[in-house]
C-alpha cells in the first residue's frame, strides 16, 4: 500500500480500517469473515452504553424521548434486515460557548448489505429530531428525520475485555465511535411504519368537523397515544 497523505490522514482517525485500507485509497473492501466475528443483529452501544435503542429511548407516537444520561449513539440490527438508530449528542460552538446545542435522534427501517461491506438504511419515514439549544429563539423544538444512510464499511472485532465491537465507517469514511454489544436480542420498536400516513389524513378530516362542530380535542387518555399523536398531526396541518 503506498502511503500518500490522505491514505496517514485516515489512518490516523481510523486505525481499524487500516489492514484492507481505507476505502477511498483504490483498495476495494470485501465483505468477508471479518465482518463475520458474530452477525450483526443485536443492540450495539457506543462509549457508556448510555443509549440505547427501542422503548427506553423514542415514542415516535407521541415524538417523545427519553433523554440518557450521556451522550452516544446505538444501533440495533435484525438479520431479517430491519435497523434503528438512537442518537443524543451535543455540540459545541467555540464563538458563543454557552451556546451549546443538542440534539436528540431517532428512526428506523430497512438496511442491505452490499456485496463491497457497504450498508444502504432506508428510513420508514416515522423518525424525528429534537433540536435544544438555549441561544435560539426556539430553544427547543422537534422536526421529523428521514435520513437514508450509506455507512462505507463495517467490521466486527472480538475485544478481549469488551467482547463483540462494531466500528461503522460512516458515507465520507469518518468512523462512527466503536459500537459493543449490550444485547444480542435487539431492543427495538415494531418494525414498521408506527405513524400512518393515510390515517394521519382520515384523523386530520375527523379532527376539522369535530372543530368545526365546537366539540372539544379528542385527547381522552383512553382513546390512546396513537390517537393523540394523529391529533398532533391534525393540528399541523392545520396550521399548514
Ligand atoms: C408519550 O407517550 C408515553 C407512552 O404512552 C407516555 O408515557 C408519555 O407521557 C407521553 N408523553 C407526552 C408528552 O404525551
Ligand atoms: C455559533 O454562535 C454564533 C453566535 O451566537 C452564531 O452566529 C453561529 O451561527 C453559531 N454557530 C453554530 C455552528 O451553531
Ligand atoms: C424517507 O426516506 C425514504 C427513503 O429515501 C423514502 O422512501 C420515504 O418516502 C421518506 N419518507 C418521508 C416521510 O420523507
Ligand atoms: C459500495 O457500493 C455502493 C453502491 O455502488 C457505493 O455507493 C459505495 O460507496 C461502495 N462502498 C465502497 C466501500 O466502495
Amino acid at each position: 500500500m503506498r502511503l500518500t497523505l490522505a491514505t496517514a490522514f485516515a489512518l490516523a482517525i481510523s486505525p481499524v480500517f487500516s489492514q484492507s485500507g481505507p476505502a477511498g485509497t483504490g483498495e476495494q473492501m470485501v465483505l468477508n469473515s471479518e465482518h463475520n466475528v458474530t452477525s450483526l443483529e443485536g443492540t450495539w452501544s457506543s462509549g457508556s452504553r448510555a443509549v440505547v435503542t427501542g422503548a427506553g429511548f423514542a415514542n415516535p407516537v407521541n415524538r417523545t424521548f427519553t433523554f440518557p444520561v450521556n451522550t452516544g449513539v446505538s444501533f440495533s440490527f435484525l438479520n431479517s434486515g430491519f435497523y434503528e438508530i438512537a442518537q443524543y449528542r451535543f455540540f459545541g460552538n467555540g464563538s458563543a460557548p454557552n451556546c451549546i446545542t443538542g440534539t436528540t435522534t431517532w428512526e428506523h427501517g430497512t438496511f442491505v448489505i452490499l456485496g463491497n461491506a457497504s450498508i444502504i438504511t432506508t428510513p420508514f419515514g416515522d423518525g424525528f429530531q429534537q433540536v435544544q439549544n438555549p441561544c435560539l429563539a426556539t430553544s427547543s423544538f422537534i422536526q421529523s428525520y428521514n435520513y437514508t444512510g450509506l455507512y462505507r464499511s463495517f467490521r466486527i472485532f472480538q475485544d478481549p475485555v469488551d467482547g463483540p465491537k462494531l466500528q461503522i465507517a460512516n458515507f465520507d469514511d469518518s468512523p462512527v465511535a466503536p459500537l459493543f454489544l449490550v444485547s444480542a436480542t435487539p431492543s427495538m420498536l415494531p418494525t414498521r411504519p408506527l405513524i400512518n400516513v393515510t390515517a394521519t389524513a382520515a384523523a386530520s378530516k375527523r379532527e376539522l368537523k369535530k372543530r368545526s362542530a365546537g366539540e372539544r380535542a379528542w385527547t381522552s387518555a383512553s382513546a390512546g397515544a396513537l390517537v393523540l399523536s394523529l391529533v398532533t398531526a391534525a393540528a399541523t396541518s392545520i396550521i399548514l
